[in-house]
């Protein structure tokens, strides 16, 4: 799709949106007037404080979560404009998710999980030739026929993982995806999303609060209370370390302020 210039529309745009969230008589600002666009190829990382809003932009991008204002676009399609139906569809064709909490079928095996979206698209021919390469590539080869609950965290991990890249989606959204992951399997899942990006330009966003992550991202942005803080390309920094130390002083100085 293109948009009203005639450029091809970016695969994913949040315009000027806000989501509450009513408890009770009080209502929780997650998102306030945050806009983001992301480029074909480009790998976003989003940290920011417990709370920050990080997990509900992601679900927004993806269109699980309706925002109150604003609206989001993916490949220029109004996410607003869709039905419950055409956005699962939509999700299911376009967007790999990794949820925070993988969300795994506790009686399906390792297997049939990452199989799970490409049965539901008719592709589960396509995504049985691929499914031996994926395990692999993952470390999951020796725990297809497990169910999630014999595996480890990091095993259940990559395997939301392989279920979120099965379909080859363009648009890869992940929340935390090396959180239960030891340094040297989160550096290689990293070095997985890096080339996906790079080699096959797809669109990825993942939020971390790993500064060894995010050093991956071709941009940082920075959520504080449901807004953008800054945004800074990863590539100003040569390794994990002094991007945490100019993360901390970004999150340091925005602290002050507020105490000033
Ligand atoms: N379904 C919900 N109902 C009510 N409040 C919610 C809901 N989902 C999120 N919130 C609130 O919105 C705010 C942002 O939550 P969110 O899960 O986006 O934070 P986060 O940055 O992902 O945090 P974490 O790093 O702990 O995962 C929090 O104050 C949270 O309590
Ligand atoms: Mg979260």
């Amino acid at each position: 799709m293109r948009d009203s210039s005639g450029q091809p529309a970016s695969p994913l745009r949040v315009e000027h949106v806000t989501k509450r969230f009513r408890q009770g008589t009080t209502t929780i600002q997650a998102l306030r007037d945050i806009s983001l666009t992301v480029a074909r190829g480009e790998f976003v990382a989003v940290m920011g404080a417990s709370g920050s809003g990080k997990s509900t932009l992601l679900h927004v991008m993806a269109g699980l979560t309706r925002p109150d204002e604003g609206r989001v676009l993916v490949d220029g399609q109004d996410l607003s404009a869709l039905s419950d139906f055409q956005l699962t569809l939509l999700r299911r064709r376009r967007i790999g998710l990794v949820f925070q909490t993988f969300n795994l079928i506790p009686t399906l095996s390792a297997q049939d999980n990452i199989l799970l979206p490409a049965m539901a698209e008719g592709r589960e021919r396509l995504a049985r030739s691929q499914l031996d390469e994926l395990l692999t590539r993952l470390g999951l080869a020796e725990r297809r026929r497990h169910l999630p609950d014999t595996m480890s965290g990091g095993e259940q991990q990559r395997v939301a993982i392989a279920r979120a890249m099965i379909c080859d989606p363009a648009i890869i959204l992940a929340d935390e995806p090396t959180g239960s992951l030891d340094s040297v399997t989160g550096q290689s899942i990293c070095r997985l999303l890096q080339e996906l990006c790079a080699e096959q330009g797809r669109t990825i966003v993942v939020v971390t609060h790993e500064p060894a992550v995010a050093v991956w991202a071709t941009r940082i942005v920075v959520l504080k209370d449901g807004q953008a803080l800054t945004e800074f390309p990863a590539g100003d920094f040569h390794d994990s370390q002094s991007l945490a130390n100019h993360y901390q002083d970004i999150v340091g100085a925005a602290a002050m302020e507020v105490r000033g």
